[in-house]
């Protein structure tokens, strides 16, 4: 089979380095790909929004499967597009999509279905907006209703700070477009966690969960990332936790989205809350989680080819997983100054050195090869990749790998899996 994965990350590489493991697979083509990603599949030189010229690439190609990593270009129709050339793609359609594109749609989808999640208002009026701050009080949340690269939620635990974030999201539009439309909604307290499902439209199967660390710095301070590491599994998705994320927050959606005429297909991210009472939704994403897709790839022992080509057929049903029972944990090293601005193609060595740490993989995430060096392109660069027989073990084999880096332009956590380790005294 011949495969086309779109996208540049971590999560793409995850998805490649185990696809190549299918003995299905025949070619292997990324688009637009890194540095890491040459080394499993051909990089064809197409950025994940040229909508257009993926379907060309596609049909000229005749790719049996799509996989479509990033939410962007699903939400501008990808999917749709490739589905009418008659290819087969693994992903949402736009209308679908809008769960991730619409966090005002994803409410009012969760609210048609019944699903554990926080009280909400859909506001276009600065003045409306306020009134409902001022009638329920803080802690309060505070986000745009459109994409705005994972910076568009306010936590507010004050009144004033919530006011403020209106004024700033819809008055002055800090966000753009992006904040035309604000969702201000409980404030939900508890331990957060990824928690992910394969859907074809009528059925979802459940992957496993991770955690994540959305934080900069060590102890969960600093500034919000697109993720600095993650885990799997998460302690705190117990099998009866799972069972009921299953029952209560991910199939009664698929079927009201078939209901609605926007049958879900591809994998859901669902953002789960484990409050006191039990899990609740926070967000739905319709793509895997970067950089959790590195952890569940990971620990996936299943060929990934067939179960992906079966949620690209509507035939899911069938599907058996099974997982390694070890703990995956992923560090990821970042150019110096991110989440803010950061040096470009600084030269990355070690790369080898790194990888021969036993169980550890390393997977790329924004790199590009000049002039035969590997030299970082992104804000987030490299997810060092671990598997072990207990969270400490992992954890201990992905910063020897880290440490084995010589890298003086980059930098990471120290302390990805506290909470986990934490748990267990
Ligand atoms: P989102 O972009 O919706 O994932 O929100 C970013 C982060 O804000 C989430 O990962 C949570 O940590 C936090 N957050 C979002 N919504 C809520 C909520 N209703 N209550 C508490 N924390 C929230
Ligand atoms: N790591 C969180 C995300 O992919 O949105």
């Amino acid at each position: 089979m011949k495969v086309l994965v779109v996208g540049s990350g971590g999560r793409e590489h995850a998805l490649c380095w185990k696809l190549r493991q299918s003995p299905l697979l025949t070619r292997l083509w990324c688009a637009p790909g890194n540095a890491g990603i040459a080394q499993v599949a051909d990089c064809v030189a197409i950025a994940a929004e040229k909508v257009d010229e993926l379907v060309a690439f596609a049909v000229a190609n005749a790719a049996d499967l799509v996989v479509v990593g990033p939410e962007a270009p699903l939400v501008a129709g990808l999917a749709d597009r490739l589905r009418d050339a008659g290819i087969r793609v693994f992903g949402p359609s736009a209308a679908a999509a809008e769960l991730e594109g619409s966090k005002g749609f994803m409410k009012d989808m969760a609210a048609r279905a019944g699903i554990p999640t926080a009280w909400y208002g859909r506001f276009t009026d600065i003045a409306a907006a306020k009134d409902f701050i001022r009638a329920k009080g803080a802690p309060i949340v505070v986000k745009t209703d459109g994409l705005a690269a994972g910076k568009g939620v306010v936590v507010a635990m004050s009144e004033d700070e919530a006011l403020a974030a209106v004024d700033s999201m819809m008055g002055d539009k800090v966000f753009g477009d992006a904040g035309n439309e604000l969702v201000i909604e409980e404030f939900l307290d508890g331990e957060e966690c990824s928690f992910f499902a394969l859907c074809d439209g009528k059925t979802a199967l459940p992957l496993v969960a991770a955690q994540d660390h959305k934080r900069v710095g060590d102890g969960d301070t600093g500034p919000n990332t697109g993720g600095m590491g993650a885990y799997s599994p998460a302690p705190v998705v117990t099998p009866a936790i799972q069972a009921e994320i299953m029952d209560t927050c991910i199939l009664p959606l698929v079927r009201t989205m078939a209901d609605v005429g926007r049958p879900y297909a591809g994998v859901l991210f669902a953002g789960i809350m484990v409050t006191a009472s039990g899990p609740k939704l926070l967000e739905y994403n319709v793509r895997f989680g970067d950089p959790e897709c590195q952890v569940l790839m990971a620990r996936l022992k299943s060929d990934l080819l067939p179960v992906l080509l079966a949620g690209a057929e509507g035939r899911l049903a069938e599907i058996h997983l099974d997982w390694r029972d070890e703990v995956a944990l992923v560090v990821v090293m970042a150019a110096k100054g991110y989440p803010g601005a950061y040096d470009k193609n600084t030269v990355i060595g070690g790369l080898e050195a790194a990888g021969g740490v036993e169980g550890v993989t390393v997977l790329h995430a924004g790199t590009a090869m000049t002039d035969g060096k590997v030299v970082a392109t992104g804000g987030r660069v490299l997810g060092i990749t671990a598997i072990g027989a207990t969270v400490a073990e992992a954890r201990e084999r992905a910063y020897r790998a880290v440490d084995r880096l010589d890298w003086p332009g980059g930098f990471c956590r120290r302390d990805i899996a506290w909470r986990a380790l934490a748990r267990r005294g």
